[in-house]
């Protein structure tokens, strides 16, 4: 079992999910309505969402692009939770060269961006009475699943640096959401059996109240959890002092 952090009220939060617009990051946006935030700065890359609230303010961020990283922090003022949800999966390619690209696309949006946006959004966080960063990862991030090597690999670097997360910054609460296969335009065609993307945000968004370090929000993640979740938190905690004193 994760270790479980404070409990956190989202009442009067100021909250900012990367894309949105749709899928799993507008089912999150419309939970987290119910919670009574202040502000949510829904982030959307090209097209906002189709729903409207007096607490939702679509923000254009495309975190891939340092310039709308960049007005986009300069719009927000000031944030209690940042929700790194942005992603893609692109199924491997069997041209060696075009899967390179694919990796270095994927390790790009799932890694490098979400760690550029929290250094740039790092001083709002750090002036938050309780800061906290909200990243989507992926059950596929324990072990690789036949078609999409390239996203398990990116997601694995993920979860990497959510754990380094909460090493580097403590006073953040920094939370791993580790989800199944669940019926968004990601899985279009999937045959897999699909969690429902409203249930699942429902279980997130409660799990982050609880103060929960780590998620598994559905039936297909939590056999995962039942797999390798104590393990890995109890590693995670014995590498905290591995090399101290
Ligand atoms: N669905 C699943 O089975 C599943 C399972 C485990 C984990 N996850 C993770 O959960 C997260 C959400 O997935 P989803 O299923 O909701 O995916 P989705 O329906 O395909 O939506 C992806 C979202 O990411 C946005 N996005 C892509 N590139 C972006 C960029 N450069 N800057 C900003 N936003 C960008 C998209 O914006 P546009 O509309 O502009 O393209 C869209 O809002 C992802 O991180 C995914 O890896 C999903």
């Amino acid at each position: 079992m994760a270790p479980t952090l404070p409990r956190f009220d989202l009442k009067d939060r100021s909250v900012l999910i990367t894309g949105a617009n749709r899928g799993l990051g507008a089912a999150l946006c419309k939970t987290i309505l119910q919670y009574s935030p202040k502000i949510i700065h829904a982030g959307y890359r090209t097209t906002p969402g189709d729903f409207e609230d007096p607490r939702i303010q679509w923000c254009q961020l495309n975190i891939a692009d340092g310039e709308s990283v960049a007005a986009a922090a300069s719009s927000i003022g000031e944030l209690d939770v940042l929700i790194n949800n942005a992603g893609i999966l692109i199924p491997t390619a069997a041209d060696a060269a075009e899967e390179t690209a694919n990796l270095e696309a994927m390790m790009d949006l799932h890694l490098h961006h979400p760690l550029r946006l929290i250094d740039t959004l790092l001083p709002m966080l750090q002036a938050s009475s309780q800061p906290m960063i909200v990243n989507m990862i992926s059950m596929a991030a324990f072990a690789s699943v036949p078609g999409c090597e390239g996203y398990c690999t990116s997601k694995a670097a993920l979860h990497a640096a959510t754990q380094g997360l909460r090493l580097k910054h403590p006073t953040i609460q920094c939370v791993g959401v580790y989800p199944g296969p669940t019926a968004t335009d990601m899985t279009a065609g999937s045959t897999a059996p699909l969690a429902d993307a409203v249930e699942s945000a429902a279980t997130i968004v409660s799990g982050l109240c609880e103060g929960k370090t780590a998620i598994f929000p559905d039936e297909a993640a939590l056999a995962v959890e039942s797999l390798v979740g104590a393990g890995v938190a109890t590693l995670e905690q014995q590498f905290t002092t591995l090399l101290s004193d």
